[in-house]
């Protein structure tokens, strides 16, 4: 799977709408280092926490376990299966979170914007 990604920190500092169906054409004309914008290959049965580490990234997490939602992101294309999921309530798997520590492609394309940890939907999940 090609994963294209985006640091939502950018996303902030810029005032990027993350509604915005250019957001990626935006990000990639952007200027941005690699570590905040780019695109990586996801192995079969690899996370995508894992994927961006092996390509020499630091996402964060912290219980690595699906418990804690420090390793959130988000999927703007794509689909994620994330098997353990002890902390993101329904509606807002509904708006496309899912958890990179232990959530996997299960299509052959995807958009995420990863570090979305201080977004405000996620401040009460945190532990
Ligand atoms: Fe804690 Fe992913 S690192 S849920």
């Amino acid at each position: 799977c090609r994963v294209e990604y985006l640091n939502y920190e950018v996303l902030d500092d810029r005032g990027w709408d993350l509604d915005d169906p250019d957001l990626m054409e935006t990000a990639a004309d952007g200027g941005l280092d690699r570590e905040d914008y780019g695109q990586f290959w996801v192995r079969p049965r690899e996370s995508l926490l894992e994927a961006a580490e092996r390509h020499g990234f630091a996402w964060p997490f912290a219980c690595r376990g699906g418990a804690c939602a420090n390793c959130a992101i988000i999927v703007l294309e794509g689909d994620v299966r994330t098997r353990v999921d002890h902390v993101l309530p329904q509606e807002m798997l509904d708006q496309g979170f899912q958890l990179s520590c232990n959530g996997m492609p299960v299509t052959d394309e995807l958009q995420v914007v990863y570090n979305v940890k201080s977004m405000p939907e996620l401040e009460d999940l945190l532990l």
